[in-house]
């Protein structure tokens, strides 16, 4: 007889560790499977975002600011070093290490929490049954029961087959290039989103010479746009040569160059690189997942259609993270996870898609939520702009950080925050402070109003809320 579970969860990534874990604290008897299988062929629980995304790539993003840190910076404080060094070894194991502890945290974690944890690949049977395939061995096949099932099996990086294929040597994809012994000289990208920008700068910062080839004419063109104007600036100071409205129409790699062919404004043209990065987005991962006939369905993206509550075509099965409509983000990922296991216990559970960060780890950082001053001018909703220069923020001087610009967007009547937007030091951080706002639907008096700490980052947050209505104190304001 098949083993029985109250929840099945497919996929053990930040959509499906969360949502297995909440499942079992709603008390129900749950299994998660996963099939993430490491380069050495290992398997670890996490995902994408523990395994090979979000969290080394922060390692290396921390690392490699460190070096440009100690390089460029330091001697400004006064701290005087010899010749500096890098041990990309050492930084390499750091981030090994640091990936390890944590993905071998959330298989500790599952078990802790009473989950079942099944390393193998899962695939949704037309009986609406679920057949786990062994990790270890594709000839083992076990069948499972489950009331409810919760399909989280994430995204893949999307190639440019015809262009520039990967070879998993020049030209690598995000996961590959995170894991590099050495620096390349010259580096290429095709992309300049949230990946292109956080792997140039990592490798940029060690030392290659890096080249961004961005399609699209405009400079980030989902963010808002003054805050992109101030970031590209910066990128540009820190030797980032990006090149907007640039296609790529071929990259031929032997096994130690690529040559990419492109077009831009200027005609075509060709670039050599020691290594290519292909960043261009990501897709749902639905390989062998769904047995026709299983009931659930695909969108004309190939994402698993569901409704606001990530419920699929067919009863008693959900779908959540990256797989799914939505941006392609972990803590997005994560509250969906949690929404589906609170709905599946009854309880009264959402997502407040209005309201989730973006943030591009980069120097400087790039965050937002809310709407960006293009798209309330588009969808004609009368607001009040006001942004605080950082270079008139005593901590930030203190930190030798003191640039970039953050942006509050209020309603035109009601003051409602709609949106805001920082480029400069943490604004990982301080861009929770407007999320918090938001999802209380704050008005920008509200943060007026409210005592910021001195001297701190934050206290850009304060002024840019003043500045909203002309009253940002440390400004010269427009009468
Ligand atoms: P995934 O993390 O992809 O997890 C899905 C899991 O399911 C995987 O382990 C997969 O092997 C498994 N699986 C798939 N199919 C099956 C199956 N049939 N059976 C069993 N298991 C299956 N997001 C952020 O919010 N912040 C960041 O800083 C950030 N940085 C990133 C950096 C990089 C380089 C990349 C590539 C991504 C980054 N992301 C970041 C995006 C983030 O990683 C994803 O949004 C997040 O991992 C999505 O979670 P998920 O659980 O939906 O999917
Ligand atoms: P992306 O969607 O952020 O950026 C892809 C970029 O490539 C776009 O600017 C697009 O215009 C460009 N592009 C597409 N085709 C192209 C072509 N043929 N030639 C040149 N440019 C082309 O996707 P990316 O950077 O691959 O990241 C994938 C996902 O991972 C994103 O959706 C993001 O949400 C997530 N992610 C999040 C991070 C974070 O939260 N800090 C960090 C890294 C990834």
């Amino acid at each position: 007889m098949a083993k029985s579970y109250d929840v099945i969860v497919i996929g053990g990534g930040p959509a499906g560790y969360p949502a297995a874990i909440r499942a079992a604290q709603n008390g129900f008897k749950v299994a998660c499977i996963d099939s993430w299988k490491n380069f050495d062929g290992s398997h670890a629980f996490g995902g994408t975002c523990l395994n090979a995304g979000c969290i080394p790539s922060k390692a290396m993003l921390e690392s490699s600011e460190m070096f440009h840190k100690a390089n460029h910076e330091l001697s400004k404080h006064g701290v005087k070093l010899g010749k500096v060094e890098l041990d990309l070894k050492t930084m390499q194991e750091r981030r090994a290490g640091i990936v390890k502890q944590l993905t071998s945290g959330i298989g500790q974690l599952l078990k802790g929490n009473g989950v079942d944890p099944i390393k193998g690949h899962g695939r949704l049977l037309k009986d609406g049954k679920v057949e786990v395939t062994d990790f270890d061995d594709d000839s083992k096949k076990e069948v499972l029961e489950g009331k409810h099932i919760v399909i989280a099996a994430g995204s893949q990086p999307i190639e440019l087959k015809s262009v520039a294929p990967f070879d998993d040597e020049v030209i690598v994809d995000s996961w590959r290039a995170l894991e590099w012994d050495s620096v390349p000289k010259k580096l290429g990208v095709i992309g300049g989103g949230v990946i292109g920008l956080e792997m140039g700068s990592v490798w940029k910062r060690l030392g290659a010479e890096v080249t961004v080839f961005e399609a699209m004419d405009n400079f980030l063109f989902m963010a808002d746009q003054q805050v992109a104007k101030v970031a590209q600036r910066d990128f540009k100071k820190l030797g980032l040569d990006i090149k907007l409205g640039a296609k790529v129409s071929k990259a031929k790699a032997n096994k130690k160059s690529v040559t990419v062919t492109y077009e831009d404004k200027s005609g075509e043209q060709e670039m050599k690189f020691d290594k290519l990065i292909v960043a261009v987005g990501r897709r749902p991962y639905t390989e062998n997942l769904l047995e026709d006939g299983c009931g659930v369905n695909l969108d004309d993206r190939g994402f698993i259609k569901v409704d606001e509550e990530c419920r699929t075509d067919k009863a008693n099965i959900y779908a959540i993270g990256d797989c799914v409509r939505g941006p392609m983000l972990a803590h997005k990922a994560t509250e969906e996870g949690i929404m589906v296991a609170d709905l599946i216990a009854g309880k009264v559970a959402e997502v407040n898609y209005d309201v989730i960060p973006s943030v591009i780890y980069t120097h400087p950082e790039v965050a937002w939520v809310g709407k960006t001053e293009e798209q309330l001018k588009e969808e004609g909703v009368p607001y009040k702009a006001g942004t605080f220069n950082m270079a008139a923020n005593g901590r930030a001087k203190a930190m030798e950080a003191a640039s970039g610009l953050i942006k509050f967007l209020a309603h035109e009547k009601s003051d409602e925050i709609l949106g805001v937007h920082i480029v400069g030091p943490m604004a990982s951080e301080l861009i929770a402070e407007a999320v918090v706002a938001m999802e209380f639907r704050a008005s920008a008096e509200d943060i007026q109003r409210t005592i910021h700490a001195h001297p701190a980052l934050a206290e850009g947050m304060h002024e840019a809320a003043l500045a909203v209505d002309n009253m940002a104190i440390h400004a010269i304001n427009k009468k």
